[in-house]
């Protein structure tokens, strides 16, 4: 299956990055402490898909999160990344198709989709570059 190289070094902490891969957008985002913060501040038991920020994202790399970019309510791209865009109640990524709100770990958290944004598998080549697939 054919994977992709990305190169993260212009991301800057607060904006995210959106790429197309297998077909499919896959937004990367590299997280504010703040964000990393709110992220771990939240009682994953009131979640309705429970997972941690550590579980959705490298050892040592937690700053990056890297998701596909389709709403796991009916597939529509979420907005949020890229600059000035819309991010919802939660902080993360907003899907405008039927109100679904993402948190910055990219777990949903209001709204109709039944899932978090699903992680792909990635690794880190160096810190700021990754083969995604
Ligand atoms: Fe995103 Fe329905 S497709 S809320």
């Amino acid at each position: 299956m054919a994977s992709i190289d990305l190169d993260l070094a212009s991301v800057e902490p607060g904006q995210a990055i959106k790429v197309s891969w297998r077909g499919k957008p896959v937004f990367a985002r590299q997280l504010t402490p703040a964000e990393i913060q709110q992220a771990n501040a939240v009682n994953v038991s009131t979640l309705r898909d429970p997972q941690t920020l550590a579980e959705r994202t490298k050892p040592g790399s937690e700053k990056w999160l890297i998701t596909l970019g389709v709403c796991t309510h009916l597939g529509c791209v979420p907005l949020g990344a890229g600059q000035g865009e819309v991010r919802g109640d939660f902080g993360g990524y907003f899907c405008p198709c039927h109100g679904s709100h993402y948190d910055t770990a990219a777990r949903i958290r209001k709204g109709p989709a039944p899932k978090n944004l699903e992680v792909p598998q990635y690794a880190f080549k160096t810190p700021t570059s990754v083969t995604i697939g």
